[in-house]
């Protein structure tokens, strides 16, 4: 049977803790599967914000968001850096979203120097934790492969220490023998406010 895929596993912790009609966040909308995913998981009651700097990527999880939810109007796609999430979501959204998805790295099939990097990922993860609901959870798909993803994977795992074991729980799932650099993801659980 084997191991759940780091993604699959990912999709199976925020199941488990989002319920219909809740705000949720894709902070890095690729080719959108996260976001269909998020959108199935709150229904049409609730509200998805999908942020890519990629108009590209933005289309593509259009037609993918057209093909698999006829009709989905949850979804709002922003073409916007994660690190506007604040100022776009605003303030009212502090402690109501349920689940925050990062899927760092770069498109596959796209321009591979267009990729996620510590100096907008660090202040979008941070406002990402102030937006979660408790008992919500932010996860974050770490790739190591490319160049640039070693120092953007140290400057995540930096800044995940410095976070205080009473308000939150940090779990990393990660494949040991696995060759070529394979991704692995970090999940984190918010337990209480402060
Ligand atoms: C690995 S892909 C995401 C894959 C996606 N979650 C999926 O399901 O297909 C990373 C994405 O992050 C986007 N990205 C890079 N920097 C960004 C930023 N500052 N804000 C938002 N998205 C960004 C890239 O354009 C790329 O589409």
């Amino acid at each position: 049977m084997g191991f759940l895929s780091i993604l699959s596993f990912a999709h199976k912790l925020i199941e488990e803790r989002v319920t219909p009609g809740e705000t949720v966040i894709d902070a890095t909308a690729g080719n959108g599967v996260d976001t269909v995913f998020l959108a199935k998981c709150v229904g049409p009651q609730g509200t998805v914000h999908a942020f890519d700097i990629q108009e590209q990527a933005l289309l593509l999880t259009e037609q993918r968001l057209a093909k698999e939810i006829p009709g989905c109007t949850s979804v709002q796609l922003h073409l916007n850096s994660h690190a506007l999430l604040k100022e776009i979501l605003t303030e009212a959204a502090r402690g109501t979203v349920g689940a925050v998805m990062f899927n760092l790295g770069y498109l596959p099939g796209a321009d591979q120097h267009t990729i996620t990097k510590p100096e907008s990922t660090l202040p979008a993860l941070q406002a990402a934790l102030d937006m979660l609901r408790v008992g919500g959870i932010l996860t974050i798909a770490l790739y190591t492969g490319h160049e640039g993803g070693g120092h953007e994977a140290e400057a995540v795992h930096e800044w995940l220490g410095q976070l205080s074991q009473k308000q939150y729980q940090v779990l990393e799932y990660r494949f040991l023998n696995r060759s070529n650099n394979p991704p692995y993801l970090i999940a984190v659980e918010k337990r209480q406010t402060s």
